[in-house]
């Protein structure tokens, strides 16, 4: 199984990484979380990413796999709906220093762990950033040993702001066919300064598989993105994830691409697709034309 080295961290992920929002947010009912878990790490692959706001996405996964802790690399995040989300939570306890550190003692305890690998921000404002109380917060947990290393969750100018401040060891940021503004922006700046890249909604929740808009405004961007484009590999929307997949994961700069997903044997799936590697040179340059043709100066990266 090909491993990637994750920037500084020194850590060794594969390239496939498992986005655990779905497993939170959309589980269909009925859905085994243990089973598609514990297939995903017997098949070698070792990234499991959540946060906690992702509803009992953290509960799931500390009840599937904690058996196994050495097995996978743990990526969680914080100050996003801190609390004892939905219940407690109020808009105005997001980033709240003492909210957050209690949020990350209940990730652990949901997770079943004495520690993750890696602690995220979850997508704060640059002002925040710059402000850094919830950077203090990172620290304080990573020297208490809750946490191996930090890292920040964004895009954008906050992006920018974390791969230049040194503080933090990754970004986790969006790219995909529908969102190439990380990659002129920050994934360069990321290999210079050798901090991990894990990328987030990485085969741009499939947006392109709704004839209309999606109901959820969360993938809209993307589809209407995707409508403009017109990619030839997607002109039928059955067409597959596997180009958007090996597009993204063949960018110079990505360690892992955490793909979200609640289905048996998806990750599977995807998995053979990695293993097709790279897409070629030039349909990859195709990609990036059209996009440098049609793309909007409001295209930016998306959280
Ligand atoms: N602010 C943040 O920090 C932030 C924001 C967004 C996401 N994230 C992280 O990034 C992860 C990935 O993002 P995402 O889940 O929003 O988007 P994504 O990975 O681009 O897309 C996920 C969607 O793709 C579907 N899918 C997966 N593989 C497929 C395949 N081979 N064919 C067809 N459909 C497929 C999944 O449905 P099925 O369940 O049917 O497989 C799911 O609906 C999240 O789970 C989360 O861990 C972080």
């Amino acid at each position: 199984m090909e491993k990637r080295r994750l920037g500084r961290t020194g850590l060794m992920v594969t390239p496939l990484g498992f986005g655990g929002s779905p497993i939170g947010f959309s589980l269909e009912p009925g859905a085994d979380v243990s089973k598609v878990l514990n297939e995903f790490l017997d098949d070698g692959l070792n990234v499991i990413d959540t946060g906690e706001c992702y509803m009992d996405s953290e509960d799931k996964i500390g009840a599937a796999v904690s058996h196994r802790r050495d097995d996978y690399v743990l990526l969680t995040k914080t100050g996003h709906a801190v609390g004892d989300f939905p219940s407690a939570w109020t808009r105005e306890d997001d980033w709240n220093p003492q909210m957050m550190m209690e949020g990350i003692d209940r990730s652990l305890k949901r997770l079943k762990t004495d520690h993750v690998d890696l602690l995220q921000l979850h997508s704060c404002s640059l002002d925040l950033l710059k402000q850094g109380d919830v950077i203090e917060v990172l620290k304080r947990a990573q020297e208490q040993g809750k946490t191996r290393f930090i890292g920040h969750s964004g895009d954008r100018e906050e992006a920018v702001w974390a791969l230049e401040s040194g503080v933090f060891d990754t970004l986790q940021t969006s790219v995909s066919i529908a969102d190439q503004q990380a990659i002129e922006l920050t994934l360069p700046l990321a290999v210079k300064n050798d901090i991990g890249v894990i990328v987030k909604r990485p085969i741009a929740n499939v947006a392109w598989t709704g004839s209309d808009a999606p109901p959820s405004n969360y993938a809209t961007e993307y589809w209407k993105r995707l409508k403009q484009l017109e990619f030839p590999f997607l002109a039928d929307t059955s067409a597959s994830a596997e180009i958007p997949l090996r597009f993204t994961l063949g960018l110079p700069g990505v360690s892992t691409a955490i793909v979200g997903t609640s289905k048996p044997g998806r990750w599977r799936q995807n998995s053979a697709y990695v293993a097709n590697g790279p897409l070629p040179e030039e349909m990859v340059a195709g990609i990036r034309a059209r996009w440098k043709e049609v793309a909007e100066p409001d295209w930016v990266g998306q959280g």
